[in-house]
């Protein structure tokens, strides 16, 4: 059987799509309910919605041989993971973000609220800079405008959240989307049905 970890939530249900189109169906998991685990035994797979943020712990531990994880988490938690394809689902950047008067002070620490602290880290120590880290769980946004933070690294998709909150970007510094992972024993003695996975999941994605 092939087990397969969905990230609840936007980013889940298109990769569910993709998934569906490809021909692997799950009945029952479009329908609103608190259940997290479904099967199809005809085609001897299971899948399961996760946290998207855990997607690479049920794959790194081979609890799920594959799953889908945004490229955000993977650059933020350094799975030991195979990267097997860019599904193309949820695109959108990686990006340093201010208020519109924001100036900077170089001899400064820099405040940076973010929910990717190694990402942030690694960014800002390429570029030589020390920064003081403000580990937030989302609507980042109200860092820098209450005084919480002086920028903030965060996801942009449309640009609507930071242009509703008077904030711009600075920088665009990673491309993002879903990405199908895998189990690294998984990939080697269950390869041939992920190979087929892969294959399909190619044929249908957005750009094909
Ligand atoms: C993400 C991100 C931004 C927003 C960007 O938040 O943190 O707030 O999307 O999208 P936009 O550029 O299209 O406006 P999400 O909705 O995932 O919620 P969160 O604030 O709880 O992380």
């Amino acid at each position: 059987m092939i087990n397969i970890a969905l990230p609840k939530g936007r980013l889940g249900l298109k990769v569910y799509k993709l998934f569906e189109s490809a021909g692997y169906e799950f009945p029952g998991i479009m329908d609103n309910s608190r259940k997290l685990i479904f099967e199809n035994a005809e085609l001897d797979m299971r899948c399961f919605w996760v946290k998207p943020f855990d997607v690479p712990v049920y794959v790194e531990r081979g609890t799920a041989d594959i799953g889908a994880a945004g490229k955000d988490i993977l650059l933020e938690r350094s799975p030991d993971v195979y990267e097997l394809l860019d599904l193309k689902a949820g695109k959108c950047r990686m990006a340093v973000a201010a208020r519109n008067d924001f100036v900077d002070d170089p001899e400064r620490t820099l405040r940076v609220a973010t929910e990717f602290p190694n990402i942030a880290q690694k960014y800002y120590s390429g570029l030589g800079r020390d920064i003081d880290i403000i580990s937030l769980r989302g609507s980042l946004e109200l860092a820098p405008v209450l005084g919480l933070s002086d920028v903030i690294v965060d996801i942009v998709e449309t640009g609507t959240t930071l242009r509703e909150n008077n904030l711009v970007v600075l920088n665009f510094f990673a491309d993002l989307s879903a990405r199908l992972i895998a189990n690294k024993s998984s990939y080697k003695f269950k390869g041939e049905k992920i190979s087929e996975i892969m294959r399909r999941l190619k044929e249908h994605d957005k750009d094909s």
